[in-house]
């Protein structure tokens, strides 16, 4: 599978603008941030309007580059996306979609994960579907067998192809029983992208329950679909023959949220994180409070700081409403200044403590065990792939000069660089383009001290 092209730390390659950041650390980062719509909603809604017959109206669409790629990706198959009545806002147009060109779908391989979504709305509309390889971050081997597997049941056929996977229903989709092996996020949103127009029932069981997928839902019902959630994991479709557009706002990036809370924890400053919410938190917020963070949960925002010294806790990543993947790496950044031993269990990706290496060379006190600790009961049963890494503190984090390896590492590099002493020059800093808007103009806005080297 190939991946977004990196940039390299050498004055022959021309780095995108935004991508070398001299960061000179050691000031807390205080004031205010805005966290729009979540990725990993606004993506999947666009994805959804192929389904359609008539324009949907998404809102709070976060402006970053993998609603970029799928936005393009939409209009190579036919969808009008123009802006709406509201900044943030986008119409997209299904009415007149149709197959795309090899060339334009390929044009988009190794960008992000999402194409692989477009399968059964694709599908349903066309009878075909041509996904290219896919991207996204480098932290595990990223398999989509459940997808495919899932697409099998209702009735596709799958080929994959070097370049890619071509898909067919020569019989149309049916309605099928699935039992996915693990809770995969982006595998329930295939069943869901394709039960709520095959034909007859879907019982989907042990289904991913995230608030995002809860949104999609959501976003699926306003379109006519019928879908219920049952207890233990359990999602039953009933497929229907069309579905209208939609209007809705993406429920708020919980990622962010949780990315600036940690920033406020490492640099002990005060941000006042806007949009936030306290229902979709719920886990975060009580890690956060154990590892000495104090909060404050408003009408439009929730506010973050320290409260006296951090602490040590100790944290396995899990499926909602388990404690996410995507925290942990933030997090660990404020744990290499808490007084003792913290353990942070990866569980759900298999090569997600690459980051570290940067913080160790930045002083921080982080052993990786590539495969797990055997060590007492835990909340969440081992898995094969599963990491840990051990934290201790507090140490004194020095500056570096760090390359970025992926999205969630890359803001834990940035963030580190701005509570170490002196200058840090951090490179490859555009890749978080991908998951935070306006990024360099939150951290000027939060007074965080650095210059864009190119
Ligand atoms: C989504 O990825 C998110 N991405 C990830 O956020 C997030 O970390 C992850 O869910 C977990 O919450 C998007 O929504 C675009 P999975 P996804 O399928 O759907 C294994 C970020 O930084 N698996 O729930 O790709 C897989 O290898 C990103 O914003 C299979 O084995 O995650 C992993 O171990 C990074 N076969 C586990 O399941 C499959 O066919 C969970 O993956 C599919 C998944």
């Amino acid at each position: 599978m190939t991946t977004p092209p990196r940039v390299a730390v050498d004055d022959r390659v021309p780095a995108p603008a935004g991508s070398v950041l001299a960061i000179r650390g050691g000031r807390p980062l205080r004031g205010r941030v805005d966290v729009k719509g979540a990725k990993n909603l606004a993506t999947k809604a666009m994805v959804a309007t192929l389904l359609g017959e008539t324009a949907s109206t998404l809102r709070d669409v976060p402006d970053l580059s993998d609603v970029a790629v799928v936005r393009s990706l939409l209009e190579v198959h036919g969808v009008t996306v123009t802006e709406g009545d509201e900044p943030g806002s986008l119409v997209l147009d299904p009415s007149e979609v149709e197959s795309a060109h090899y060339e334009e779908i390929d044009a988009h391989a190794g960008a992000s994960r999402i194409p692989i979504l477009f399968c059964g709305p694709l599908l349903h509309r066309l009878g075909q579907a041509f996904i290219p390889d896919l991207g996204g971050c480098r932290i595990g081997d990223r398999p989509i067998d459940f997808h495919l597997d899932a697409l099998r049941k209702f009735g596709a056929v799958v080929e994959k192809q070097p370049s890619g996977i071509r898909l067919s229903a020569p019989n149309g989709l049916k309605g099928a029983n699935i039992h996915l092996p693990y809770p995969s996020v982006g595998a329930t949103e295939q069943v869901l992208l394709t039960a709520v127009r095959a034909q007859g029932v879907t019982e989907l069981r042990n289904a991913a329950i995230e608030p995002e997928i809860m949104d999609l839902i959501a976003v699926l019902q306003k379109m006519g679909a019928i879908i219920s959630y049952e207890p233990n994991r359990v999602i039953l479709i009933e497929g229907v023959e069309t579905l209208r557009g939609y209007d809705h706002r993406a429920i708020f990036d919980r990622n962010e949220a949780a990315s600036w809370a940690c920033a406020a924890l490492a640099t002990d400053g005060e941000i006042f994180v806007a949009g936030a919410k306290q229902q979709e938190m719920l886990t975060f917020l009580n890690v956060f409070r154990k590892a000495g963070g104090w909060f404050d949960v408003q009408e439009d925002g929730i506010l973050f700081r320290r409260e006296g010294e951090l602490k040590p806790v100790i944290v396995e990543t899990d499926v909602h409403p388990g404690f996410m993947t995507d925290w942990q790496q933030p997090l660990i950044v404020a744990l290499t200044q808490a007084k003792g031993r913290s353990i942070v269990h990866e569980t759900v990706y298999e090569n997600r403590f690459g980051f570290t290496q940067a913080l160790v060379k930045m002083g921080a006190d982080i052993e990786v065990y590539p495969h797990g600790l055997q060590d007492g009961p835990r909340r969440v049963p081992r898995r094969e792939l599963e990491q840990a890494a051990v934290i201790t503190g507090p140490t004194p984090l020095h500056a570096a000069d760090i390359v970025v390896p992926d999205l969630r590492g890359g803001y834990s590099h940035v963030i580190a660089a701005l509570a170490a002493e002196g200058e840090s020059q951090v490179s490859g800093v555009d890749i978080l383009s991908r998951g935070y808007e306006k990024f360099l103009d939150k951290l000027s806005a939060l007074g965080a001290d650095f210059d864009v080297v190119r």
